[in-house]
């Protein structure tokens, strides 16, 4: 039997672990609002939670984005709460958005001066969506939670509101983040199980859980995982893959070993890749390859494929290797590529002059032929939306399925994760 944890009570809010006050107060019951307002946030515990936990504590800095005719910049945002530029940061901190809190591996705001570039590699994720999860994730009084990807420590401490501490375990790569973490946990009295390590691998420590929540993308569900979460425990996971794709779902744990299955949620996500799991940067891949073996066809399906949240999801289902560049041609026109360096082929989607879509190809794998392949699957089954999805996972063997489980399914790349 699993033993049951009682919350602990939260020691109350003082200067120090809320030194923005009434102010402070008062934008997170804005806050608060306003998810309950988008359906995000649906339940008194966790809106009592929101009310309670200082997110400023976890993001004292961030970097505001730019985004200009060149590159996005990132200005580091680490004056004095108050300070207005335009808005205060308290009320930037406070509003539904995600804030980048470092950049290239570990460079902090305090780090830079002045608008830089970089990509991003830890932030503090949309609240809406962190509370989204949270509600979905079912997790109630006692339940013990794995969190995959602590971050700044904000979902980790609502989720200690919620669940107490001591039935939280909370996993983190990047050490510097996982300190910072523990340190903003620490001074709002907060004592979760913090692990600095690979959350690919679970942590058997506290096992069994009975929720598991990844704050990060994977493209198949670590056997591990399911190792960790008891029978009939529930796994919320964001599944991404290698090109711009996403989908939130969750399993409940079968009976047997390494088995779940389930459904995936409405609405649009997007997390950043676990460690892992993420596909290689873009910058330095070579250009799509030009070879003699190329073919150009007319194509029925056109870049909006790419675009649509559920089409450009069953594309990545379809070509999981691939990636997808878009590179302006001469004239100024954005053409897409989906490149895959690893059997070295590509499919261009040429842009329609008035004759319609036309294709051209080369390499041993014919994307854009499994694509269409993929799609003319999905529309006999009446083209449902990535929320009528579901996903199987067996002990070697993981597929998504679209409208039904009997319906056209992929089976998601289970090999060696590369780093
Ligand atoms: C979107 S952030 C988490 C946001 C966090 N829940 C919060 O409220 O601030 C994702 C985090 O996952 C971490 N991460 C990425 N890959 C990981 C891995 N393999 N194991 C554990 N953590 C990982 C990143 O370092 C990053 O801090």
């Amino acid at each position: 039997m699993t033993e049951r944890h009682s919350p602990t009570v939260a020691p109350p809010l003082t200067p120090d672990t809320d030194p923005g006050g009434d102010l402070a107060a008062r934008l997170r019951a804005e806050l608060a609002d306003e998810l309950h307002r988008r359906g995000d946030l649906r339940s008194p515990e966790w809106r009592e939670a929101v009310l309670r936990v200082p997110r400023h504590l976890f993001v004292p800095t961030f970097f505001q984005r730019t985004d200009g005719p060149g590159p996005t910049t990132w200005t580091p945002r680490t004056g004095e709460l108050g300070e207005k530029e335009p808005t205060s940061r308290l009320e930037t901190v406070y509003s539904n958005t995600t804030l980048v809190t470092r950049l290239d591996g570990d460079r902090r705001p305090q780090d830079v001066e002045g608008p830089v570039t970089g990509t991003p590699a830890s932030s503090s994720t949309l609240p809406g969506l962190v509370v989204r999860m949270l509600e979905e994730s079912g997790a109630r009084t006692g339940d013990r939670v794995l969190e995959i990807g602590t971050g700044t420590g904000y979902s980790t401490a609502l989720l200690c509101e919620r669940c107490g501490d001591g039935s939280i375990t909370s996993v983190e790569y990047d050490a510097g983040a996982a300190r910072s973490a523990r340190d903003s946990l620490t001074t709002l009295g907060r004592h979760p199980t913090l692990v600095v390590g690979d959350g690919l691998l679970g942590h058997p420590g506290t096992a069994p859980h009975d929720r598991l929540i990844a704050t990060c993308s994977v493209r198949h569900i670590p056997p591990p995982w399911l190792d960790q979460v008891r029978p009939g425990g529930t796994l919320l996971v964001p599944l991404s893959g290698r090109l711009p794709a996403y989908g939130l779902v969750r399993l409940t744990r079968g009976e047997r070993a390494g088995e779940a299955r389930g459904e995936f949620l409405p609405g649009c996500v997007s997390f950043m890749g676990a460690a892992g799991h993420g596909a290689p940067a873009v910058g330095g891949l070579p250009n799509p390859p030009t070879r003699e073996d190329a073919t150009e066809r007319a194509t029925d399906h056109g870049p909006a494929v790419l675009e649509d949240w559920t089409t450009a999801f069953l594309v990545q289902l379809a070509v999981p290797t691939a990636r997808l560049l878009g590179i302006r041609a001469e004239g100024g026109a954005f053409v897409e590529h989906l490149v895959d360096h690893t059997t070295g082929s590509s499919a261009t989607l040429l842009p329609d002059t008035g004759s319609g879509y036309r294709v051209r190809q080369t390499g041993p794998v014919r994307l854009w032929d499994a694509v269409e392949e993929t799609l003319e699957r999905w529309e006999r089954a009446g083209s449902p939306d990535q929320s009528r999805f579901g996903m199987t996972v067996t002990d070697h063997r993981q597929w998504v399925w679209a409208g039904s489980p009997d319906g056209p399914r992929w089976e998601l790349p289970t090999d060696a994760p590369t780093r």
